[in-house]
């Protein structure tokens, strides 16, 4: 589909309107004083929420089964009829958090937590988040692996398997050994990153707001673009829109690499949040109750066939090739614009075979590899994560006889 020379046309018929980006194709990236970006504030480690009484999530059982996931193993598949909560199951309602509680830039995962699919407290594992993927959201076992992998291997703890859903809460979720600090789901440019749909950009000199809140503002913006419907082209309209606001205001604007992982949760909101997923209606008040309240809407169903890595690799692809920007960031002003070298590196050269399989790829490299440096990596990932990564990820991505094993992406740590 989009070869780099066809994008480095788009981008060069992008440059009458946007003279900066004409500046960015190929440029080498040199410059770029990558200082390590951490929540001082609100979300520090010495203010993040504490709840003493850490209960752990709500396991399904055999009167409740919902999509059959248990201890970080696959569940179904495919999960007919799955009323989510289910009648009856009282320890899966709607249960607020408390001024102890850690919530953070995710709806799905403060929604799930919300409802003790993860731990209330909000410091999670792997294993949970594994099986609330599935369970809740009707997620592939591949895909609810690689998201898990990537918010416990960046943003986590490798040994333990522990992780924070929002601010840094080192000191219950590292382990010995281990470099730290585990900075939570909030840790910038490394899942969490500039142009969300909902959060403020890390480093904002537009306000003194915060940046991993929900900002009532931008969700009311998204709401009058998407009229309605929150659909793959408005997530692409409206994420192009976040990227110009980010360039124009931001000095600080990073869109690396890893950006397109944002791709993929706008893809959740019409592929996961409906009921019945993408059989159902990605409509305002499905994203009031998702986004505003973080709960599960009543009478609502997991979506049925699972949303696999192949399939949000499509999304991905799709959304960002609509309106196709470069990896870059600012260098302290806004529109101070700056990219991070040639599209064909290995890293990003993934995506831009213009397939699935690229994008696929680039997911597995994305939780197993550091950015390179040429790419503008700023945070370096330990490497007890990286490996962590791999083990979880080569079973799915070197089984040569499923569908993603079929994409051939190249192993990283494969001797073992
Ligand atoms: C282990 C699994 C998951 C992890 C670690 C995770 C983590 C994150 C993080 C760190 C962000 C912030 C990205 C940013 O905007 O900077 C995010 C955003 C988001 N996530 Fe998740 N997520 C997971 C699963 C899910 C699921 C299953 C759903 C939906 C059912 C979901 C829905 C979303 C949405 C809609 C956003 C965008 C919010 C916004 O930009 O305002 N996530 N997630
Ligand atoms: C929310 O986002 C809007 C639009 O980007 C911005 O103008 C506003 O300052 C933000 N509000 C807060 C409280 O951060
Ligand atoms: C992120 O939010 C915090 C807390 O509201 C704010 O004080 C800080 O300025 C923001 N980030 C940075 C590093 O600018
Ligand atoms: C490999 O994939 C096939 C087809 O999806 C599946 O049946 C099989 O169980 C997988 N093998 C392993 C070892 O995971």
């Amino acid at each position: 589909m989009l070869t780099k020379g066809a994008l480095a046309t788009l981008f060069a018929a992008q440059a009458s309107a946007f003279p900066w980006v004409l500046d960015t194709i190929g440029q080498p990236r040199d410059y770029f004083g990558h200082q390590e970006k951490r929540q001082t504030q609100a979300g520090s480690a010495a203010t993040c929420p504490n709840n003493p009484n850490h209960k752990g999530a709500v396991p399904i059982s055999a009167k409740y089964p919902y999509c059959g996931a248990k201890n970080g193993l696959p569940g179904y598949q495919v999960c007919v009829n799955n009323l989510v909560p289910a009648k009856g199951d009282t320890a899966h309602y709607y249960t607020p958090p408390g001024p102890n509680d850690i919530r953070g830039p995710c709806p799905g995962i403060n929604t799930a937590a919300n409802h003790n699919f993860l731990s209330h407290d909000g410091i999670t594992t792997f294993e949970e988040l594994v099986d609330m993927q599935q369970n809740v959201y009707g997620v592939g076992y591949d895909l609810a692996v690689l998201l898990a992998t990537l918010g416990v291997g960046l943003d986590g703890d490798p040994i333990s398997g522990k992780l924070s859903i929002g601010c840094d809460a080192s000191s219950r979720t590292t382990s010995p050994g281990l470099p730290g600090p585990e900075l939570g789901l909030d840790g910038h440019n490394k899942f969490e990153g500039d142009t969300s749909l909902t959060r403020n950009d890390y480093f904002l000199d537009l306000d003194n707001g915060d940046n991993f809140s929900f900002n009532l503002t931008k969700y009311k913006r998204m709401s009058d673009v998407c009229k309605g419907s929150f659909d793959r082209k408005c997530m692409s309209d409206y994420r192009y829109e976040r990227y110009q606001e980010s360039l124009n205001w931001n000095g600080n604007f990073y869109f690396g690499p890893k950006s397109l992982l944002l791709f993929g949760a706008a893809s959740f909101l019409y592929e996961l949040f409906p009921s019945l997923g993408e059989l159902g209606k990605p409509d305002q008040t499905t994203m009031d109750y998702f986004f505003k309240k973080e709960q599960l809407p009543p009478n609502w169903y997991s979506r049925v066939d699972p949303y696999t890595i192949p399939d949000v690799a499509i999304e991905i692809f799709a959304q960002y090739s609509a309106h196709p920007v470069p990896f870059g960031g600012n260098t302290g002003k806004p529109n101070s614009f700056v990219g991070i070298g040639d599209f064909g590196s290995a890293f990003s050269g993934n995506m831009f075979k213009g397939d699935a399989a690229g994008v696929a790829c680039f997911l597995y490299q994305a939780a197993t590899e550091n950015v390179p440096s040429s790419l503008g990596g700023g945070s370096t990932v330990p490497l007890q994560s990286l490996e962590f990564g791999a083990s979880k990820l080569n079973p799915l991505f070197g089984n040569s006889s499923s569908k993603l094993g079929s994409f051939g992406c190249p192993l990283n740590f494969n001797s073992a």
